[in-house]
């Protein structure tokens, strides 16, 4: 949520700080702007609403030279996403500069305290009114890096920021709290951005800044310490991916790379995990609380967004194969219900991302009643995957598109594994069905695979659809989560309105909305639901409802019931969620594009929401 960039070095910063903007636009891009010490030692800076690329056009490039300088692209919080509200932002007395991610929760306490010392506010942000604390502290202390800690030492809320003084003018300060920051160490520079991507490019050697911690940058030079100003020193991770991981390679959005990578992904997310001759899994990451999880009275499973459906698919899996109680709850809720929670419960909390503001809040109200907690993230270093006692990495690799998609399928992966970990253990699959759903599982990526194939069959479909106002998702069991996973890729980046629904839940109110105009895509595989879906199927084509079903390969019985079948490879239940769900990502997708939207980057969303 927001992307910051900073750089300190020998080379002109504009363009560093302007690809690293871009390279971070997926985690918020209402408002974008830069601020530069130029080469007589003055901040210049240039901001306004709209993406990178307008920034970028808008830019005199001959006036912004200089070698430090930060920059922002804006997800708003506070303030309507419009230029003046547009980072960075300057005090009152143009002396400090701020870039900021979070949200200062005691802003209008500070505010009053400030105007009572006649300081005077042009913007609606919270951010205006830190910079201007960080003066208040400058005035008193007349040195930057105690007017930002001292600052920081009354501020609550989260943040993530980087800061200029223009009394101070070679150096970058730089701190976090709830909101991810990490320095990038080069050859005579320093890199500060909110994630990896905006840093790649320039190094791999990396250092995390964790909550409560603040960096002073100079060039060549850093050192870090905490906010009560103890000093720290810490060991120089190494990123372990490429450029390219992060680049289009040839399709015309992350988000159908994203798709069309999952025979990979999914592939990474077992790899060295599972022995196919005895169908047992291993999880490394477990090993720690394996005891703890095979003993568990009850899991819960905490999430967000798709992550939650992912979770919701969890729940199937763990209950009808290892038959332990799971309860599911977005993250948002679980902590504010005064939740009951025991030390022999395990909490699961599943993140892309890694920062999601709620699911790291359910995190640490999970630990503080002592459950064991069990991190399912993608971002590798990032604060959730830190702070649990025990994870697993999913492997999907870095997911730029906004929708969530490869990241979906590698969650419900993992969660399979852990699935068939804990059914070895517990004895609730026998030996030699464990052994059959090794074998399904070795086949998912060739059969992810064959769907990519058919891309242009479920793009065909798409193209009838692009019009449409409303749609419907039914499924039922396994493929319930599925159905709202459907439905919320399709409303997230087309803005068609969508609900996902069980089955069977349709005759109590959705049937209602049923006429010619509404399509229902009915998630129909053949499995036991097969005759209890047929049937909703009839009932919705009793009411003139437009029937796409998802079905499987050689059921041809289906043709006869429904306008339009997208045909996915039969599987067993525990892996049907991976492939179901993939014809659902093109659908959404190709409808999308077709309307012209922008796939990547809708409309009022953001990546990686660490806000709550
Ligand atoms: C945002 C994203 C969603 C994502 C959700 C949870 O809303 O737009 O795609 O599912 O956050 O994110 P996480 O990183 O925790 O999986």
């Amino acid at each position: 949520m927001c992307g910051i960039v900073g750089y300190i070095g020998k080379r002109n910063s504009l363009p560093i700080i302007i690809e690293g903007l871009k390279r971070l636009e997926y985690r918020g891009y209402d408002s974008a702007g830069v601020s530069i010490i130029n080469d007589k030692d003055e901040i210049i800076s240039f901001k306004q609403a709209g993406k990178v690329n307008k920034l970028e056009e808008a830019l005199d490039v001959d006036k912004f030279q200089g070698n430090i300088g930060i920059g922002h692209t804006r997800w708003a919080t506070h303030g309507v996403p419009n230029d003046t509200n547009a980072h960075p932002h300057y005090d009152m007395d143009k002396n400090i500069m701020i870039v900021h991610n979070g949200i200062i929760e005691n802003y209008k306490l500070i505010k009053n305290r400030l105007i009572e010392e006649k300081y005077t506010f042009t913007t609606d942000t919270d951010t205006e009114i830190l910079a201007n604390l960080i003066n208040y502290h400058h005035k008193n202390t007349n040195d930057f890096e105690t007017a930002v800690r001292l600052a920081l030492l009354e501020v609550e809320g989260t943040y993530g920021i980087a800061c200029l003084c223009a009394k101070e003018p070679d150096k970058i300060l730089v701190a976090r709290k709830g909101s991810p920051l990490m320095l990038g160490i080069g050859n005579e520079e320093i890199l500060v951005a909110s994630d990896a991507s905006a840093i790649i490019n320039h190094t791999k050697n990396v250092i995390y800044l964790e909550d409560g911690e603040m960096a002073a940058l100079e060039r060549g030079s850093f050192h870090l310490k905490t906010i009560e100003d103890k000093d720290i020193y810490r060991n120089i991770e190494v990123l372990d991916f490429l450029l390219d991981d992060i680049e289009k390679g040839g399709y015309d959005h992350f988000m159908l790379k994203e798709i069309c990578e999952q025979p990979d992904t999914i592939q990474n997310t077992y790899r060295g995990r599972i022995n196919f001759e005895t169908g047992v899994a291993k999880l490394g990451g477990l090993d720690s609380i394996a005891e703890k999880l095979f003993k568990a009275k009850r899991i819960i499973i905490t999430a967000c967004g798709t992550a939650w459906h992912a979770g919701l698919v969890g729940e199937y899996m763990l209950e009808h194969y290892c038959r332990i109680p799971v309860e599911v709850e977005y993250a948002s809720e679980f902590r504010y219900r005064r939740p009951i929670i025991s030390t022999d419960d395990v909490v699961i909390l599943i993140s892309q991302s890694g920062e999601t503001a709620d699911t790291l809040a359910a995190l640490r109200e999970a630990k503080k009643f002592g459950a064991t907690t069990i991190g399912i993230v993608n971002v590798i270093g990032s604060t959730i995957a830190r702070e649990v006692d025990a994870g697993t990495y999913v492997h999907a690799g870095a997911e730029i598109g906004v929708a969530s998609t490869k990241a979906f399928t590698c969650q419900v992966m993992s969660l399979a594994l852990i699935t068939l970990m804990i059914a070895n253990e517990k004895k609730t699959v026998s030996h030699h069905d464990l052994i059959k759903l090794a074998k399904e599982l070795k086949q998912i990526p060739e059969k992810i695979a064959r769907m990519v194939g058919m891309k242009d069959s479920y793009k065909e479909v798409a193209m009838k659809f692009k019009d449409a106002k409303n749609f419907l998702y039914l499924g039922r069991g396994f493929n319930f989560p599925v159905a709202l996973e459907g439905a919320l890729k399709l409303k997230e980046i087309s803005y068609i309105h969508a609900e996902g629904y069980p089955a069977a839940e349709m005759k109590h109110g959705p049937i209602a909305l049923i006429d010619e105009n509404m399509p229902v895509v009915f998630i129909a595989p053949k499995d036991r639901t097969y005759d209890k879906i047929i049937s909703s199927i009839m009932e919705v084509k009793a009411r003139n409802g437009v029937i796409i079903a998802i079905a499987s390969e050689g059921d041809d019985n289906i043709n006869s019931y429904s306008d339009f079948v997208l045909r996915v490879p039969k599987t067993a239940a525990l892996f049907a969620p991976i492939i179901n769900i993939i014809p659902l990502q093109f659908l959404s997708y190709y409808i999308a594009a077709a309307r012209g939207c922008n796939v990547d980057q809708p409309r009022n969303l953001a990546k990686s929401v660490t806000v709550e």
